[in-house]
């Protein structure tokens, strides 16, 4: 039996989210504004990515704006939008050279064209790359996201390429902007906050979930590595019950 376990759970998680909270606290401890907490946080972004094809992680999903997000001032909104900007104007090159295929997920809509143009061309850029999959959700939402997808469902059934008896979780999943990826094994939440805050829900239905007190930006790439290793302790059942 603990052979058969340990076979089940040996593995470390191919597709870890992460929540990436605590920036703004972490800012506050040391006396200055919200956005020096995100600029630290951008730092934890590329020691953690770097840390992944190590651990065996071939899919990194990071949480970096919500559509809750924009009820934030106007100045720390504006801010993490210029930051987004610059972060992939500054770290484009290092990811295509180091195998990384980076994609965005939510809804572009309200997102500024200067920076909904620099996300497509980093995309197509580093299409060709397959070393770790690197997700983005911005101005992402759960609920927001199956909406859409139900619309888009919808809108095939009122257009007569699909009728309702093609709705099941597996057609509704493909109008999801997660399509391509596979669902995450293991879900990451920062900064000592347990909820999930509208992330990935229905991807995560099976998902494991670690919630660290540690603020993002002293998330270092060795705690990751103790949270991954923590993960390989755990059974995973999937529903089922295991002999
Ligand atoms: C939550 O912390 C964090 C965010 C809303 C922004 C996350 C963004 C980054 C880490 C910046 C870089 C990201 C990329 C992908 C380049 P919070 O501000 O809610 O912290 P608090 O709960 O302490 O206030």
């Amino acid at each position: 039996m603990r052979q058969e376990i340990d076979e089940t759970t040996a593995s470390g998680p191919a597709h870890v989210a992460i929540i990436m909270d605590g920036n703004g606290r972490w800012a506050q401890q040391r006396g200055r504004p919200r956005l020096f907490g995100h600029h630290a946080g951008a730092r934890r972004v590329r020691e953690v990515l770097q840390a992944c094809p190590g651990h065996g992680v071939k899919y990194l999903t990071l949480f970096a704006f919500s559509t809750e997000n924009w009820k934030r001032t106007q100045t720390e909104v504006a801010g993490l939008m210029l930051l987004f900007r610059k972060y992939i104007q500054r770290e484009a090159q290092a990811l295509l050279d180091n195998g990384v295929r980076v994609r965005f997920i939510g809804d572009r809509i309200r997102l500024d064209e200067k920076l909904v143009s620099l996300m497509d061309e980093l995309e197509l850029l580093t299409a060709g790359n397959d070393l770790i999959h690197l997700t983005i959700a911005l101005n992402y939402g759960g609920r927001d996201e199956v909406t859409r997808a139900a619309k888009r469902l919808a809108y095939e059934i009122e257009m007569g390429r699909l009728t309702h008896k093609d709705v099941d979780a597996e057609t509704l999943a493909r109008f999801l902007d997660t399509h391509v990826l596979p669902d995450p094994d293991l879900v990451i939440r920062t900064s000592g906050e347990a909820r999930i805050s509208n992330f990935l829900l229905w991807q995560s239905a099976y998902a494991e979930y670690e919630f660290v007190d540690t603020l993002w930006p002293d998330f270092t790439a060795a705690e990751f590595g103790r949270v991954l290793a923590k993960y390989g302790q755990r059974e995973r059942r999937f529903g089922a019950v295991l002999a």
